[in-house]
């Protein structure tokens, strides 16, 4: 007996495997994107009280806790303009990562085709795989990230997608769909009575005049768009595994199907939590976006020092940069970094369907201290390469 033939068709996660490299050579982990510094202290003095006062310790409603959902939909509502509905188009999942899978298997059939921007997060991929769908990549063209409308079309008219993933803003190349893009793009949706599956979990990480644009409330895509997210980045609670889905009641009640049987739901406690980093006022989700801008910018300056070519990310906290003039190829020069220079980077080639070996992705969402020890690190790659 071997294991499922469907295993055999995606690799492990190369994100992953950059920790495992980083841990291996003492590296800083510059690889897999996850905050080091601690959540805002409310949250964590909520999750003691939580604790202590009981009354969450067995499982939530498997939907997500009503004070969650309730939570949700007010910041939802307030976010996006449209009136969001706590028991009918709310699903509280594991993460944004349960939310994709539990959405594509939900809308899905084995042999359905979905179009995915490529560069893509890698998990796209395996979702697909898992779904039994067959992924159709389309170009997002550096140095804009720009889409050609003709293979967006073409996708749908001659591919037959029946479904399309949209990161946005984007990992990796932090791209921030513009309003008039997802407009664009809902068109083609409503010609083909097609639906997309967006991945928003950076929807508070946004630069300079960028602006985040919930497509699920554009005016005739309530029904066509369900909206994945999660608590992770936001509120830096990777590991409280908190996201969600948003989506019309009859694609709602799709994915609570899977969903049930996938998880049952999401840790009770870690819920009742969460419900204070929902409440926030509008100030924090500026401050979060402006302490990262400047996180960015620091770390952009060490690549310059570097000589290390990158594109300005407008959204999300990774940044793709540019290693042609080190003669290696993606795989060697991470090998070489982590090992070498003590930096973990993941070679861009794990984001895209074609070949792609010059890029590789860093994120920034390190202490300022941390990503300086990585910046000055970086900087001594001239006397190496
Ligand atoms: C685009 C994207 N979606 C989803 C995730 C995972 O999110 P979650 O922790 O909510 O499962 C990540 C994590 O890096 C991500 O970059």
């Amino acid at each position: 007996m071997e294991p499922a033939e469907r295993i055999g068709r995606f690799t492990e996660s190369v994100i992953r495997e950059q920790t495992r490299i980083a841990h291996l050579f003492g590296a800083i982990n510059l690889a897999q994107g996850f905050p080091d510094f601690d959540p805002p202290r409310d949250l964590v003095q909520a999750l003691e009280q939580v604790l202590q006062k009981g009354g969450s310790h067995q499982y939530a409603n498997t939907w997500g806790a009503p004070e969650f959902r309730v939570a949700l939909a007010e910041k939802l509502t307030r976010t996006s303009g449209r009136s969001v509905d706590p028991d009918r188009e709310l699903t509280v999942t594991c993460g944004s990562t349960e939310a994709m899978i539990a959405s594509l298997m939900a809308i899905l059939n084995p042999g359905d085709r979905v179009a995915v921007f490529s560069p893509f997060y890698e998990n796209y991929n395996a979702d697909g795989i898992l779904s039994g769908a067959q992924a159709v990549h389309i170009r997002l063209h550096a140095p804009t990230w720009n889409f050609d409308r003709s293979e967006l079309r073409e996708a749908f008219a001659e591919k037959g997608c029946k479904a399309i993933v949209i990161c946005n803003p984007s990992n990796p190349c932090g791209k921030v769909f513009t309003r008039e893009e997802l407009m664009e793009i809902g068109q083609v949706l409503e010609e083909f009575d097609a639906v997309a599956v967006t991945d928003e979990v950076y929807e508070h990480i946004i630069y300079d005049k960028n602006r985040h644009t919930h497509m699920a409330a554009l005016p005739g895509m309530s029904e066509r768009v369900i909206t994945c997210s999660s608590l992770s980045k936001t509120y830096s609670i990777t590991g409280w595994r908190l996201g969600y889905v948003w989506a019309a009641p009859k694609w709602t009640n799709a994915i609570r199907k899977v969903h049930d049987f996938l998880t049952v739901g999401a840790a009770h406690p870690l819920q009742m939590a969460a419900v204070v980093g929902l409440r926030s006022e509008p100030s924090y989700y500026e401050r979060l976006a402006a302490d990262y801008q400047r996180k960015r910018d620091a770390f952009c300056l060490h690549l310059d020092r570097a000589g290390l070519a990158y594109l300005l990310p407008q959204g999300a906290y990774f940044l793709l940069a540019d290693i042609s003039h080190t003669q290696m190829g993606d795989v060697e020069f991470c090998q070489f970094l982590a090992q070498e220079i003590g930096v973990a980077a993941v070679p861009g080639s794990s984001f895209f369907e074609y070949p792609v070996t010059h890029l590789v992705r860093f994120h920034f969402s390190r202490k300022d201290e941390t990503l300086r020890e990585a910046g000055q690190r970086l900087e001594r790659l001239g006397e190496r390469i």
